[in-house]
């Protein structure tokens, strides 16, 4: 399958000096954002949300009328042809032909990915399931960048869901290109995936895991909360159990750095007591500002660059099939079942969610 248009699913497949690119173009745009109202006039930008989102949908829809183009789209797809069992191919294909760029969030994993492949334009992932959330992580270094002045030699904390939490995945495979370190904070349910810290490691970065903010906390330049995904648990009581087990409030940020920040991609529930929100170090209404500078500049990149031919680079098995049951793979049949090996011939991993299966 081959799709003539550039995508972006994960940052991983650009070097990080296009995705510095595009974060230092967020800076220069937050500076000057009159400069650049006219650079997608005549544009149209489809957003296609099959999962609810406040920042990444709105801030998308305000970066393209920013740059003087227009939206489309549906936040709910009840509201679309998908309620009478539409295929995300199908829908795709004809969207793209409407528009000029397409942003889409799905809750299933590789759903991005299935859609670059039959779109007629650009693809942007806005959130797969629990997989990956590249333009928050593109958010989240231009608050480092702004706020922290640098991008590597960071300690980062992370703490919450990191198992189910696409923003932590994605921005771990960014931020360990920079040699940081990172505490890994959450129960042993909810911890950090393999193939992630499989990456950290590759990378040249490292991490450690710890059960409590407290043990971390001294240590931190950042933390970065997450919320406990409700939505991708298989029941109200597995959510239960791990439900307000990390509260950040004015007690534990005493222990902690007198500049570090603390980043959350929001919504909040329980995680951040309010009244962490009036000390200076609470940096997540501000980072979730910084998303509308970074998704102009990403909008504008995607909009110039070149069309150039992009392929799933796996190989398909025979009649082998990803074991993730939340992998596109296993909704529209259509799709090949890609894998790459990972190390010999035996691990694979689903180009699509990154589950990985011994044959
Ligand atoms: C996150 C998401 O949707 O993954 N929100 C966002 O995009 N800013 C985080 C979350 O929902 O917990």
């Amino acid at each position: 399958m081959k799709s003539e248009f550039q995508h972006l699913i994960d940052l991983s497949d650009y070097p990080v000096s296009w995705w510095q690119n595009v974060v230092e173009l967020g800076e220069e745009i937050k500076n000057n954002p009159e400069k650049f109202a006219h650079e997608c006039d005549g544009k149209i930008m489809a957003t296609l949300f099959y999962e609810p989102s406040t920042r990444t949908q709105m801030s998308f829809q305000t970066a393209m009328i920013r740059l003087g183009g227009q939206i489309i789209g549906f936040d709910n797809p009840a509201n679309s042809s998908v309620a009478k069992g539409e295929t995300i191919k199908d829908t795709t294909k004809i969207v793209s032909s409407y528009a000029d760029i397409l942003v889409i969030r799905h809750p299933i994993a590789g759903a991005a990915k299935a859609a670059s492949l039959t779109a007629d334009c650009s693809v942007i992932n806005a959130g797969d399931g629990g997989h990956l959330h590249p333009t928050q992580t593109l958010t989240d270094l231009l608050t480092l960048k702004i706020e922290k002045k640098t991008l590597s030699g960071l300690t980062i904390g992370m703490c919450g869901d990191l198992l189910n939490g696409r923003t932590v995945h994605s921005l771990c495979k960014a931020l360990s290109m920079f040699d940081n370190n990172f505490i890994f904070i959450s129960t042993k349910e909810l911890g950090m995936p393999a193939y992630i810290k499989d990456i950290i490691k590759a990378n040249g970065s490292r991490f450690e895991e710890v059960n409590t903010l407290e043990e971390a906390m001294g240590r931190l330049d950042v933390l970065y909360m997450t919320r406990i995904q409700q939505e991708r648990f298989a029941s109200e009581e597995e959510y239960l159990a791990q439900k307000n087990t990390y509260v950040l409030d004015r007690k534990k940020m005493k222990l902690a750095k007198k500049d570090m920040i603390v980043m959350h991609p929001l919504p909040r529930v329980d995680e951040i007591a309010v009244d962490v929100d009036d000390d200076s170090r609470a940096m997540y209404f501000t980072q979730a500002k910084y998303g509308v500078f970074v998704r102009m500049a990403l909008i504008m990149t995607m909009l110039k660059e070149k069309k150039s031919s992009v392929t799933l680079k796996g190989k398909v098995y025979g009649k082998v099939k990803c074991d993730n049951p939340k992998c596109i793979t296993n909704h529209e049949a259509h799709l090949p079942k890609s894998f790459i090996t990972c190390g010999d011939e035996t691990l694979l991993e689903c180009e699509y969610c990154d589950e990985r299966k011994l044959i």
